[in-house]
C-alpha cells in the first residue's frame, strides 16, 4: 500500500465491538482478567494499551521499521535509546543537535558514565576520526535544529557498519514522508512526535523505531520499566494527526520553499539556511536522501536587537517554541530552544543572537510573506 493509505489505516482498524471507524480512547489504567493469568492482551496501561499499540504499528510501518514504541515525549524516547548503552560507552553526537539532547547528554547521562563527543557529522572524515575503541553509537540529527545542517545518512551508515556501531537518526524535521533513515542504513530512528507526526500543536510525544530485534526487546523493556509510554488520549491525538501527514508535508514543503525564496531575496536578511535552496551547503545531499525539503528554515539578521524587533512585530507568525504544526511559529534559538547550550558552543555551531528560526505552517504563503514583510520593514 502507499504511504497515505498506511498512514490512515495501519493500526487504526475500526473497533470490532461497535463498528466505530475511529478506535476508541481506552482511558483505563487496568484490564480485568477473565481468570488468573488469562487476559485479552492487556493487563496494565503502563505496560501497553490499545491506543499505544495501534499508533506504534502505524509509525513502524511509515518508517519501514520492525517495531516502534511511543513515549511521553521525544526526549523520553531519546533517553531510552541512550540507555541501551552501558557506563564507559562512548557516543558520537551531531554537534548542532537539539538543545534538549545536548542537555540530556552533558548534564544527566554523563553522570551515569556515558561519554559523548559532539562532532560535525556533516563531514564524514570528522565522524571517522572521532571513533574510539569504546564508541558504541553514532547519534545524528539531520537536518539539525535549528541550523539545518545535513548529514549524509548512507555515508555514516557505512562507517557504522564497518565499525559495528549503532546508528541513530533523529528524523523529526522531515518525518518519514520526506526521509526514511532505516532504508539508508540506520538502525534506530527517533522522533519528537510533538512536531510533524502529530502536526497540530496539541500533544507532546516521542517515537523510537527499530530495525533490529535485539533493540526492539530492550526498548520495550525500558519503556515499560521506566513507565515512559504515551498515554491513551495523546496516542489518539497523534494517530489522528498522522492520517493527514502526507498532504500536510506536501503543503509545508511548498510554503517552506516560497518563504525561503522570499527571505533570501530580502536585503535585511544576511543569510537563509533552507535545504531546498541551491545556496544551502548540503543542498545536493538533501536532494539525494530526502524526498522533499520540509518547512523548517533559519535566517540571520543583524544581531539581537534586529531579531527582537522582528519577533515583536510579526502578527500572523506566533512567537513560540516548538515546530511542525499547522500554524507558523517563529523563535530565537539562542534565547529559547537552545538556551541550555553554553554560549561558546552555540557560537561554534552558528546559533548567533540574530539567528531566527521559522517553522512554516500551512497558512496561505502570501499572508505569511505579507506578515514577514511588514515586520522586516520595522527592523
Ligand atoms: C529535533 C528534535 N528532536 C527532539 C526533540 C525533543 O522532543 P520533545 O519536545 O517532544 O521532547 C525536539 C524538540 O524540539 C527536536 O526539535
Amino acid at each position: 500500500m502507499g504511504f497515505s493509505t498506511d498512514a490512515i489505516h495501519v493500526g487504526q482498524e475500526p473497533d470490532p465491538s461497535t463498528g466505530s471507524i475511529v478506535p476508541p480512547i481506552y482511558q483505563t489504567s487496568t484490564y480485568v482478567q477473565e481468570e488468573l493469568g488469562k487476559n485479552k492482551g492487556y493487563d496494565y496501561a503502563r505496560t501497553a494499551h490499545p491506543n499505544r499499540r495501534g499508533l506504534e504499528r502505524c509509525v513502524a510501518k511509515l518508517e519501514g521499521g520492525r517495531a516502534a514504541f511511543v513515549f511521553s515525549s521525544g526526549m523520553a524516547g531519546i533517553d531510552a535509546v541512550f540507555r541501551l548503552l552501558r557506563p564507559g560507552d562512548h557516543v558520537i553526537v551531531s554537534q548542532a543537535v537539539y538543545g534538549g539532547v545536548f542537555r540530556l547528554a552533558t548534564q544527566l547521562l554523563a553522570h551515569f558514565g556515558l561519554d559523548f563527543s559532539f562532532v560535525d557529522t556533516s563531514c564524514l572524515e570528522n565522524v571517522a576520526k572521532a571513533i574510539q575503541a569504546s564508541t558504541k553509537m553514532i547519534y545524528v540529527e539531520t537536518p539539525t535544529n535549528p541550523t539545518m545542517i545535513i548529514t549524509d545518512i548512507a555515508g555514516v551508515a557505512k562507517l557504522a557498519a564497518e565499525r559495528k556501531l549503532t546508528l541513530v537518526v533523529d528524523n523529526t524535521f522531515l518525518s518519514p514522508y520526506f526521509q526514511q533513515p532505516l532504508a539508508l542504513g540506520a538502525h534506530i530512528v527517533v522522533h519528537s512526535m510533538t512536531k510533524y507526526l502529530n502536526g497540530h500543536s496539541d500533544a507532546v510525544g516521542g517515537a523510537v523505531i527499530l530495525a533490529r530485534q535485539e533493540d526492539t526487546e530492550r526498548i520495550y523493556f525500558l519503556q515499560r520499566s521506566a513507565g515512559s509510554g504515551l498515554a491513551p488520549m495523546d496516542c489518539f491525538l497523534v494517530a489522528r494527526g498522522i492520517k493527514t501527514l502526507a498532504v500536510r508535508m506536501a503543503q509545508h514543503n511548498t510554503n517552506g520553499m516560497a518563504i525561503a525564496r522570499y527571505l533570501e531575496a530580502h536585503p535585511k536578511v544576511k543569510r537563509v539556511l533552507y535545504p531546498g535552496l541551491p545556496s544551502h551547503p548540503q543542498h545536493e545531499i538533501a536532494q539525494r536522501q530526502q524526498r522533499g525539503f520540509g518547512a523548517m528554515l533559519c535566517f540571520d539578521l543583524d544581531g539581537l536587537e534586529a531579531a527582537r524587533r522582528l519577533l515583536n512585530s510579526v502578527k500572523l507568525c506566533s512567537l513560540a517554541e516548538s515546530l511542525g504544526g499547522v500554524e507558523t511559529l517563529i523563535s530565537l534559538p539562542a534565547l529559547m530552544t537552545h538556551a541550555s547550550m553554553p554560549p561558546a558552543v552555540r557560537q561554534q555551531i552558528g546559533i548567533t543572537e540574530g539567528l531566527v528560526r521559522l517553522s512554516v505552517g500551512l497558512e496561505d504563503a502570501e499572508d505569511l510573506i505579507a506578515d514577514l514583510d511588514q515586520a522586516l520593514a520595522k527592523v
